[in-house]
């Protein structure tokens, strides 16, 4: 399996393709400029050399080649990005895990969007692609530092099935987390928005915290 990520040089992107490789996934890392992949993923292959991580750098268009993208651009560049790349999308999963969030002060609040939310927006425009929102509440700091744990529930919200079951094997592969089925694309807006409040308790208690859901 080959998991491409759009933008995969960020935190997330990172700790994402880290995460996902240690557990035998290949994985390529996207983005805008060639040289800055490589150099990103340079700089993860030596810090876990003694893992041999599959990681490979290349342009978001090489990225969108795999069999499953994740889409890990900032909030207001995923449907900008995901348009551009629909024709090599069509046919495959695609992640969304983007929060559409912006800073008041000391808190986090979350953008209302016209489709309710990004997952959803970029759903509308890949309409040959089943989208699943996934992995919002994950700390990036946290996924990249392979040698600390790691424990979170990560919801998973997709009108299609097929997408919805990808998704949820993608991130149950990575130990220490837990996927759940929580429902259709209607509920990535809840999902998407709480990450405001998840973030803003992070800002508080000067925490990494994440989501834990008990009595499942
Ligand atoms: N950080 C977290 O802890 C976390 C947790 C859960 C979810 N998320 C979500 O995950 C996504 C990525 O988060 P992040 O912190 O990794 O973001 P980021 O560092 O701001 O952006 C990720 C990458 O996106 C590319 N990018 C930036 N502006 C772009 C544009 N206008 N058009 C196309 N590509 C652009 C850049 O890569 P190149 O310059 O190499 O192209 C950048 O390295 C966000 O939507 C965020 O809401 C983040």
């Amino acid at each position: 399996m080959r998991v491409g990520i759009l933008g995969g040089t960020g935190p997330l992107g990172r700790g994402l393709a880290v995460r996902l490789a240690a557990g035998g996934t290949e994985v390529v890392v996207g983005s805008r400029h060639a040289g800055r992949a490589g150099e990103i993923v340079g700089e993860l292959t030596s810090r876990w050399a003694a893992r041999s991580l599959r990681i490979l750098p290349g342009v978001n268009e090489e990225a969108a080649d795999a069999e499953l993208v994740v889409l890990a651009t900032p909030w207001e560049a995923a449907v900008p990005t995901a348009h551009e790349l629909a024709t090599r999308l069509e046919g495959k999963v695609v992640v969304s895990v983007a929060n559409a969030l912006v800073r008041q002060g000391r808190e986090m609040h979350a953008l209302v969007l016209p489709r309710g939310s990004v997952a959803a927006a970029v759903q509308a425009v890949l309409p040959g692609s089943p989208v699943a929102a996934a992995g919002h509440h994950l700390p990036a700091s946290k996924l990249e530092d392979l040698d600390g744990p790691l424990e979170s529930d990560v919801l998973v919200c997709a009108d299609s099935q097929e997408a919805k079951e990808a998704t949820m094997v993608l991130f149950g592969a990575i130990e220490g987390l837990r996927a759940l089925d929580a429902g259709s694309l209607a509920s990535a807006s809840a999902v998407e928005a709480f990450t405001a409040v998840l973030v803003t308790l992070n800002m508080r208690y000067k925490a990494h915290s994440t989501l834990r859901l008990a009595g499942l």
